[in-house]
């Protein structure tokens, strides 16, 4: 057997990040668009973006952030609705005729970062929309956590599975679902083997670490995201998954820059930033297995064909070639932490 020491795949897309807004957005928006063709840009801003207007002024403003940032650049922002009890089956036809929204948003009602705007009974109060967006063919893309404070943190997406993922699809048959951030042994199984059309999104954090990480030898802020790193058994289960083969599991990095003062407090943000070197993340967890060879269906593959849209024309090439992450970034006036900071990884790109 010969080592694999370069690896030219059709340019993947990121089918899950946070891009912020303001300075924030500048000085992250570059990263992703150096790896990445298109990317699912989830609208948890504050205010959150609930309506196609909102959906679309976003839409302008990365691209502008974009032209100053990364001249030329083609990426590509493929905008989200962030949905409400509230959201109505006219803004969800409004979204989909919009031209830049690809999918939409399911928060469950505190689950996570500027989510309190989320939706407190999907089944309750979403009914009309969920409704609209079957028959427009728009995506569900779903932050797969109760938030009932009675079940134990580590088990919220397990439960969810029950309690909401089942009866909704029941419901909505041919709704598009996207299970996203996939983090236990029981979503995979349940993704693999649910009828109809679902997908799943996959971070590098979740293949490569496990909740040890949080804390090794002290409390680890950078390791911390929500969903939150899963036992052994689940990061195993999730590697199996990426690269087992199934088109139903593809590349979202989740990549959720805070600044650094935000994670190092005494209440931390959730999230970890990935945008700088998600595909060296993610080349180092199929490698680390042998499967480098699954990389391309993963990464540049899978999430276009859930989507139904072409895969990129283009290419990017990764060496096995170190690559040493950096302590932080100073990008304009923020200071950003990339996860496993000072630690290295075999792969790098080499074109881009
Ligand atoms: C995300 C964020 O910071 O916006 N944080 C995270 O830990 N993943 C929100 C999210 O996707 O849950
Ligand atoms: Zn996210």
């Amino acid at each position: 057997m010969t080592l694999t020491t370069t690896l030219t795949i059709p340019r993947p897309d990121d089918w899950h990040v946070h891009l912020r807004d303001g300075s924030i957005l500048e000085a992250v928006v570059g990263h992703t668009a150096a790896q990445f063709g298109r990317a699912i840009v989830m609208p948890n801003l504050t205010p959150p973006v609930t309506t196609a207007e909102q959906a679309v002024a976003y839409h302008q403003r990365i691209l502008n952030a974009l032209h100053k940032t990364a001249p030329g650049s083609q990426f590509k922002p493929l905008m989200t609705l962030y949905l409400t009890n509230n959201t109505t089956a006219e803004e969800i036809r409004r979204a989909s005729e919009s031209g830049v929204v690809y999918g939409v948003k399911l928060y469950p009602a505190g689950a996570t970062t500027n989510s309190d705007a989320g939706v407190t009974d999907v089944l309750r109060y979403c009914g009309a929309a969920l409704e609209a967006m079957q028959e427009c063919g728009l995506p569900l893309l779903v932050h797969g956590e109760v938030t009932d404070p009675s079940v134990d943190l580590f088990d919220r997406e397990a439960v969810f599975i029950d309690r909401i993922m089942i009866p909704l699809r029941k419901q909505f048959p041919a709704l598009k679902v996207v299970f996203e951030h996939l983090t236990t042994a029981e979503g995979v199984a349940y993704v693999s083997e649910a009828e109809g059309d679902i997908g799943a999104t996959i971070t590098p954090q979740h293949l490569l670490y496990n909740r040890n990480a949080i804390f090794s030898g002290g409390l680890r802020p950078h390791w911390y995201c929500l969903p939150v790193l899963k036992r052994e058994k689940h990061r195993l289960a999730l590697v199996e998954a990426a690269t087992g083969g199934s088109k139903r599991f593809f590349l979202g990095t989740d990549s959720a820059p805070h600044v650094k003062g935000r994670k190092e407090q005494d209440c931390g943000c959730a999230g970890c930033y990935t945008a700088l070197h998600a595909m060296e993340l993610y080349a180092e967890a199929f490698d680390a297995v042998g499967r480098l060879d699954q990389l391309q269906a993963f990464a540049s593959e899978n999430g276009p064909a859930f989507y139904g849209l072409p895969v990129n024309q283009d290419t990017i090439t990764l060496q096995r070639q170190e690559f040493e992450i950096p302590d932080q970034l100073q990008l304009g006036d923020e200071v950003l932490v990339p996860l496993a900071n000072g630690r290295k990884l075999a792969w790098s790109i080499v074109k881009a």
